[in-house]
């Protein structure tokens, strides 16, 4: 199919498949997932049924952040195969009917991208391509306190990075190896621009947009707030969704052609809010097609505080932060729905029981609740397994930058080293980066040499031979959600009414569109639960389209049950 002969808004209907491609399939036995490893599975992702693949980056990276760091945005690189080989991954995706859609990190680049290497002389015509700042006045640069504002960088320490050759500062918002690119200068935006058409030709789907609202900051670069007992301000309210946000959106809307050619856009927005995205995804704007919230995977943390600093999370707070969303963004623009993703923990460790008599239906009836909202859903690799966080308990066993910066910062401020492990094994996100479980040999079918992150030993159990083979398993629950959508217009694009939203147990909603109306009826703890028939009515003579525990209805729910009814007219 064409651009030109699908439905605009086809994305509406469609589910999104996420691959972390480092963690996905090793084809060439060096311990990393590669792209024709991918390729090799996209049966696998066929039966399941999903309409689109997100790759996160695939582009050639020094992989300080494995990947988020691009030193060439039209280049693959080799650990993960050639451009060549993504030609062939996306001729198999199309010829499946599936599209392609690449992660686009243009908030920063490498420090070793030939613009940024370019620019770090002070005299360069790209000089003005990234954040350069003197010292802070009155402070020698390189001294303590010197840096240009006293932000922090996400992975912990300054978010500016002193040059000896210039006596200056430049801006990371995330790895000092991952310079800010100045969006404030045309020639950037049009450098840009330029990559993403190229791509758009090679026939990409759509662009994942990572941290695109950072790409607009406040001019003057305002100091933060610094919070007691820390050395540096939380950066977010001086550089997300600054002046020129929307300007710059419609800007590469325009100048890529996101619509004409069809594609899907999503903008990763941390500290987005309702409003916000109601404006980046109101059509009428034409910005992106829709946005990746970050509110309700706040919500098990101290408000105010880090993702470090955890909190219990009642049911009735994270349904009404869902239902706040879905009203929302009811007339006007479009929802994403996510539990997890290469940065977070996975869905059933955190929302659902892990533990083995609940993580089967608790995975199932997280799948229901967000499957069953209004919007496009995203599925993380594994989660269609109900695959489960890893649960380190040793610094040693991370990867990730993030951990490891974490753990040496908090340690040094004087934090118990425990309770710095323990916030690591619920949060970080190496728990979501281990291979993927396809079976139960040593490496999990991911690789036969040792991985580069160690497969989970829960993979005996957890695994996608093992799920395929069972009609009952998650992995077939999962295929059974994403036909429902694609079957009964109710669930894309139904009106969304939240029932019971104070109720500690039961997450009941309903969908509405002409005539269908569906109800959608989860039992969300590990205890048993029952309904009032006042409280949801129309059950009688309804018919369940989809459940959890085969053979049950009426009120009473087992734990973690769920079902989807539809209603008698
Ligand atoms: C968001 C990405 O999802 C994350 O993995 C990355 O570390 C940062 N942006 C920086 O690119």
């Amino acid at each position: 199919m064409t651009s030109l002969d699908r439905p605009a808004d086809w994305w509406k209907s469609a589910v999104v498949y996420q691959i972390y491609p480092r963690s996905f399939m090793d084809s060439n036995g060096d311990g990393v997932g590669d792209i024709p490893g991918i390729t090799s599975r996209l049966d696998y992702l066929r039966r399941l049924g999903i309409d689109v693949l997100w790759l996160s980056p695939v582009y050639a990276s020094p992989m300080d952040d494995n990947g988020y760091d691009i030193s060439d945005y039209q280049d693959v690189d080799p650990l993960f195969g050639t451009l060549a080989d993504l030609d062939a991954l996306i001729a198999g995706c199309h010829e499946r009917g599936m599209k392609v859609v690449m992660d686009l990190v243009v908030n920063h680049t490498s420090d070793e991208h030939p613009w940024f290497v370019e620019s770090r002389d002070p005299g360069s015509p790209k000089r003005n391509w990234y954040w350069w700042r003197p010292p802070r006045e009155g402070h020698a640069g390189g001294a303590d306190g010197a840096e240009p504002t006293n932000w922090e960088s996400a992975f912990s320490g300054s978010a500016w990075a002193y040059d000896e050759r210039s006596g200056e500062y430049y801006l990371h918002l995330f790895s000092r190896k991952q310079p800010d690119l100045n969006w404030e200068n045309p020639e950037v935006r049009a450098a840009i621009h330029e990559m993403m058409r190229w791509w758009v030709a090679r026939g990409v789907d759509g662009f994942r947009m990572d941290v695109i609202n950072l790409i607009s900051k406040q001019p003057d670069l305002p100091d933060g707030r610094v919070p007691e007992g820390r050395t540096y301000a939380p950066a977010f309210d001086s550089v997300a969704n600054g002046p020129r946000l929307h300007e710059f959106l419609q800007e590469m809307h325009r100048e890529v052609g996101l619509s004409e050619h069809g594609l899907l856009t999503v903008g990763e927005m941390p500290g987005s809010t309702v409003e916000l995205a109601r404006d980046v995804t109101d059509p009428a704007r034409n910005e992106l097609n829709m946005v990746f919230t970050f509110e309700h995977v706040a919500l098990d943390q101290d408000p105010g505080g880090s993702k470090w600093e955890l909190a219990d999370l009642p049911l009735p707070v994270l349904k009404a932060n869902l239902d706040t969303w879905q009203r929302g963004l009811a007339d006007v623009g479009w929802n994403s729905l996510y539990w997890d993703n290469h940065d977070q923990p996975r869905a059933v460790s955190r929302f659902g029981d892990d533990s083995p008599p609940h993580r089967v239906h608790s995975a199932k009836t997280l799948g229901t609740v967000l499957h069953l909202h209004k919007g496009t859903p995203y599925v993380y690799q594994g989660e269609e397994l109900g695959m489960t966080n890893t649960y380190f308990t040793d610094i040693a066993q991370y990867r990730d930058i993030e951990a490891i910066n974490h753990h040496s910062d908090a340690v040094s401020l004087g934090l118990a080293v425990e309770v710095v492990l323990e916030a690591l094994s619920v949060k970080g996100r190496d728990n979501a980066r281990t291979p993927m479980q396809w079976d139960d040999s040593p490496h999990a079918g991911f690789s036969d040499a040792e991985p580069w992150l160690p497969a989970n030993p829960n993979k005996s159990e957890i695994n996608a031979a093992a799920a395929v083979a069972d009609p009952d398993s998650v992995f077939h629950h999962y295929r059974r959600l994403i036909e429902l959508r694609h079957l009964h217009p109710a669930v894309a694009e139904g009106r969304f009414r939240l029932l019971l939203p104070d109720d500690l147990q039961i997450w009941t909603f309903t969908r509405t569109l002409d005539e269908e109306a569906l109800l959608v009826l989860a039992n969300c703890s590990s205890e048993p639960a029952t309904v009032d028939p006042g409280d949801v009515p129309g059950l009688n003579g309804a018919t369940i389209l989809l459940g959890t525990h085969e053979g049950r209805d009426g009120l009473d729910l087992a734990p973690w049950e769920s079902r989807v009814y539809v209603l008698a007219d």
